[in-house]
């Protein structure tokens, strides 16, 4: 017997959860499935994110700093630490133990939200009569009826050809956030967000890290101004970066890995690490999903094709996150999950995706939202950019953390906040204030006549939208 839903979810990622309780909150008599197991065997809703992405990167991060700051900044505190050790086991287990508060999290809010939950893998089994039937293959099998189905499946680590991830050596995100022991030498192909982030922790607890990167240049999505003065920091703290690298072979016979490459010159070389973290960017996941049995339309990436409303080819069939087009971001996911809920109710869901921000939580940490100055310049827009230095902001004095800056760009005539760049102390939290800037359509006088909180991080914000107009007043 099949049981009978309003809206089927598949994949209990950021997308899908939270598309299925906004669904829920709607009225709809909601289900969704995800099919990851914990290590006991169990449901372990949050997808990519929480259990191998966002949350366990950002635990790991935050002891990796912990053991930074103890072993080079408390001294200048005056704290002095005579024996400074790291139990990586202990910290593994702690960011297993973030992981699964929000494994629980989720598992409490469906049950909050009345939403039923399946453990189990979801596919299409076929159309039927003013819906789908979805099959879910778990402890048992079921099958599901839905008049409306999400997919929320997201996506999956890329390998390099002729290198598949084991894990032990050569290790996709889902490895990254688990080496049992502070590698000697570390690896990293690709110097993207997973790459410096990954690759910082590792680096901050005594790895030896070397990033080699396909591009010639760095972070070539950031503004250019921000790239560089990140990359700066970043070598100041000693991860290596090769850019404009071919790699031709990863050897895993020995007992570390060997990689060889072209450099940017074509000379080949080789580099002997103990792990090599490959992360080249990540692809959409549509297996087992049995798109076929209904056709549902995938791109020749394997993408689920979905309009600017995440509409697919298929009537009440909708597709959000990382398996479709757009930045892969868990808050994206979730904007595009509420948005399609409340579009199946009839309203007027809307994601305004040129606002959506990008965060790096390296250190120092690195966000912006809107267009960069290349892309104006290239666009042919007439923009006028302000900057504000950490250095000259007492907090971030206090807090002993000056790298980088504030960049505002504005549009030269009406003064529309264009772009904001941040690259210095907390930029992920300071950003926010760009966002809703950016969404109430502000121009770069609003910011610079509202109060800022003394002394804070924020008054970089507001001095440098006064910089826009060459006025700031503490630099
Ligand atoms: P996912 O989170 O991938 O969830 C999909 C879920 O569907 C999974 O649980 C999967 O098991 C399940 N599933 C798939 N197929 C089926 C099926 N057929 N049946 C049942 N279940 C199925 N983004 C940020 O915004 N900020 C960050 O700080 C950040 N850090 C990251 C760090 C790392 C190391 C990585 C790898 C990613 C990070 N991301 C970050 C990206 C973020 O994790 C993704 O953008 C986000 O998880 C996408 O959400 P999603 O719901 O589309 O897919
Ligand atoms: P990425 O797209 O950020 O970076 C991949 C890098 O690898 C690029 O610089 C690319 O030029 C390089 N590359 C590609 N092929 C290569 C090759 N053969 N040899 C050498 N270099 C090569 O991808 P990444 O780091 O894997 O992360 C995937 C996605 O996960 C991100 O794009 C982002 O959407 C998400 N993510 C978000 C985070 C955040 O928001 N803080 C943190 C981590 C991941």
């Amino acid at each position: 017997m099949s049981k009978s839903f309003d809206v089927v979810v598949i994949g209990g990622g950021p997308g899908g959860y939270i598309a299925a309780i906004r669904a829920a909150q709607l009225g709809f008599n909601v289900a969704c499935i995800d099919e990851w197991k914990n290590d006991k065997g169990g449901p372990a809703p949050g997808g990519t994110c929480t259990n191998v992405g966002c949350i366990p990167s950002k635990a790991l991060l935050q002891s990796s700093e912990h053991f930074e700051h103890a072993g080079h900044h408390f001294a200048e505190h005056g704290i002095g630490l005579s024996d400074l050790t790291i139990d990586v086991a202990k910290m593994i287990g702690r960011k297993n133990t973030v992981v699964k508060q929000n494994n629980d999290g989720i598992l409490y809010l469906f049950k909050k939200n009345k939403v039923s939950f399946f453990h189990g893998r979801g596919s299409f089994a076929q159309a039927v009569e003013g819906g789908y039937e979805i099959t879910v293959a778990g402890a048992a099998t079921e099958s599901l009826t839905a008049k409306q189905v999400i997919v929320a499946t997201g996506s999956t680590a890329r390998a390099l050809p002729g290198a598949a991830f084991d894990e032990d050596k050569v290790l996709s995100n889902d490895g990254a956030l688990r080496i049992g022991a502070v590698p000697a030498k570390l690896g990293v192909i690709g110097s993207g967000v997973i790459g410096l982030e990954m690759g910082s922790v590792w680096r901050r607890l005594g790895a030896e890290v070397t990033i080699l990167e396909a591009m010639p240049g760095f972070l070539g999505a950031a503004d250019e101004g921000v790239a560089k003065e990140a990359l700066k920091a970043f070598q100041k703290q000693g991860l290596k970066f090769e850019f404009g690298v071919k790699i031709s072979k990863v050897d895993t016979s020995g007992a570390g890995v060997l990689v060889s490459y072209a450099d940017a010159k074509g000379a080949e070389q080789t580099l002997a690490v103990d792990k090599l973290i490959v992360s080249i960017g990540r692809v959409a996941n549509t297996t087992g999903l049995n798109a076929e049995a209904v056709g549902l339309q995938l791109d020749e990436r394997g993408a689920i094709v979905v309009d600017g409303d995440c509409r697919t080819n298929l009537p009440g069939v909708w597709a959000v996150g990382d398996v479709v087009r757009g930045p892969m971001l868990a808050h994206k996911a979730e904007e595009e999950g509420v948005a399609v809920a409340e579009r199946i109710a009839g309203q007027h869901g809307h994601v305004d995706f040129s606002i959506i921000p990008w965060v790096i939580y390296t250190s120092p940490e690195i966000a912006w939202v809107g267009r960069t100055e290349q892309q104006l310049k290239a666009d042919g827009v007439a923009y006028k950019a302000g900057q504000f230095p950490f250095m000259a902001n007492g907090r971030a004095r206090a807090l002993g953390d000056t790298t980088g800056f504030v960049k505002f760009l504005a549009d030269a005539k009406t003064d529309e906040i264009l772009g904001v760049h941040i690259v210095g102390p907390y930029a992920s939290e300071l950003i926010s204030e760009a966002v809703v800037a950016m969404a109430f359509k502000a121009s770069a006088e609003d910011i610079a006549r509202i109060c800022h909180a003394h002394p804070s991080l924020s008054e970089a914000t507001k001095e440098a939208a006064l910089a826009v107009d060459k006025r700031t007043l503490n630099f």
